[in-house]
């Protein structure tokens, strides 16, 4: 594929700081770390769309002992078996579980899924991650 070069003009101070930024994050090089904000400005444009096939993984915490919880958990899960490709269960301690749920399909019903899971009553915390499926990024 074709690379293409072209300049940015900024102000001094912003140069330096993103420079900063970049260093303490490990970058090689500020086209590396522009090529990966623009990157992250099509994914959120993605999540935008609301109808775009997109990719998220929600991450919930919660104690198993819980009332009922691990039962209404697992209902939802299998209520939307259609968006969720895998999930992981880590129990945490003699108390607390760790649940990875990996989703694919519209941005929206990704959202409405995570809504449901994290917003169940008796999840401690809870995190849609979204990201994309790679598609339409080089
Ligand atoms: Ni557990």
């Amino acid at each position: 594929m074709a690379v293409i070069r072209f300049g940015i003009s900024l102000e001094k101070p912003l140069l330096e700081r993103f420079d900063r930024q970049i260093r303490k994050k490990g970058y090689a090089s500020r086209s590396e770390a522009i090529r990966d904000l623009i990157r992250d400005s099509l994914v959120t444009e993605e999540w935008e769309s609301a109808t775009a096939e997109t990719v998220g993984t929600i991450t919930i915490v919660y104690s198993h002992e819980t009332h009922e919880l691990t039962d209404t958990l697992t209902d939802l899960q299998h209520r939307y078996f259609y968006s969720i490709i895998s999930s992981m269960h880590i129990h945490l301690d003699e108390h607390n579980c760790l649940e990875v749920i990996v989703v694919k399909g519209k941005a929206k019903d990704i959202r409405a899924i995570a809504d449901k899971l994290i917003g169940t009553k008796g999840v401690k915390h809870g995190k849609l991650s979204v990201t994309t499926t790679g598609k339409h990024l080089k």
